[in-house]
């Protein structure tokens, strides 16, 4: 099957990113939101994006740009943003339920042979594709933002994926959006979120033991192991305090194993609205007066 139109459900920072890279390498693509708000951004966001790191750079002329945005087209309803498409790539909100429910409600609407892709972070694509009718037909796809940056796509292969859905994914990744792919077998937080949530996790740990400042662990992270950012300045550039605490509670109830117990400083520093750089506060202070 030759996949040639693309809807991507979820038009939010990873959506909009993925449809844009997909529109590039020659897509046609539907975005689609609950929210009409969301896809005007979206849509502006891409126009913008295109202008500036393409247009501007020498890399597309005015005219291929339109030729892209031409082929990107919104919606907020889901049946006509997957109707005729070969391939549909979720990324909604990191929450099971309502993902396994937008799982059920594509099976309803997409031919059998249409493949389902996850953008999820962390969540069991096994248990996911549960609520779709043909889970042979689902597959994680784990994009990284920037996506237009950031090389690497996990690939997740669920208890049911069959390898041609596998392959039709990793094809599309390495042949068409230039990507690097590495295929895990179906656990929570697949390589690297299981991976950051720990290193973060562990950080946090050591500030509340007082063993030393988030500068110093950031800093003997970068310095002596050659991380490119320490993991307290990345969780909260990526405002993701929040997003490691739910990912050990998910890790911990999954395997049952008490190693993945979220520390208690992050959990308080959610509750204190303290959870990175948008909010003003996280490890560091971004106060405007700082
Ligand atoms: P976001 O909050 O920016 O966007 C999510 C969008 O989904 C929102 O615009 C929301 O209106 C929409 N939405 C919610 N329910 C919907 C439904 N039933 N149908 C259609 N649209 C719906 O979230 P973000 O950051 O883009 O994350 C999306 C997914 O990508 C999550 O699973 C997340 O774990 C994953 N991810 C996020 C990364 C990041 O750096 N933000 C990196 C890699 C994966």
């Amino acid at each position: 099957m030759t996949i040639e139109t693309v809807a991507v459900i979820g038009a939010g920072t990873m959506g909009a990113q993925i449809g844009q890279a997909l529109a590039l390498a020659g897509y046609e693509v539907r975005l689609n939101d609950i929210e009409a708000r969301i896809l005007e951004k979206a849509g502006a966001g891409i126009g913008d994006s295109l202008q500036r790191f393409f247009v501007a750079k020498g890399k597309l002329t005015e005219e291929q740009a339109r030729e892209v945005r031409g082929r990107l087209s919104t919606s907020t309803d889901l049946a006509e943003a997957v109707e005729g498409t070969q391939l549909v790539i979720e990324s909604i909100i990191e929450n099971m339920n309502v993902k396994k429910r937008l799982f059920g409600r594509l099976s309803e609407l997409c031919p059998a042979q249409t493949i389902l892709a996850s953008n999820t972070s962390a969540l069991s694509i096994s248990d996911l594709a549960s609520a779709a009718t043909h889970p042979e037909r689902v597959v994680g796809a784990h994009f990284f933002n920037p996506v237009a940056v950031m090389q690497l796509v996990e690939l997740v292969r669920g208890a049911r994926t069959s390898d041609e859905t596998l392959a039709a994914v990793k094809t599309l990744a390495e042949e068409q959006l230039g990507k690097q792919t590495v295929v895990v077998n179906d656990t929570p937080g697949f390589i690297t979120s299981r991976m950051v949530d720990v290193i973060i996790n562990e950080a946090a740990c050591m500030v509340a033991e007082g063993i030393a400042s988030p500068e110093d662990i950031d800093r003997a992270c970068k310095l002596g192991l050659g991380h490119p950012m320490g993991p307290l300045e990345l969780a909260d550039y990526t405002n993701g305090i929040p997003i490691v605490v739910e990912g050990m509670d998910y890790l911990r109830a999954e395997f049952g194993d008490d190693k993945y117990r979220p520390c208690y400083l992050l959990r308080q520093m959610v509750r204190a609205g303290h959870t990175g750089r948008k909010a003003g506060r996280g490890f560091y202070d971004y106060s405007p007066q700082k």
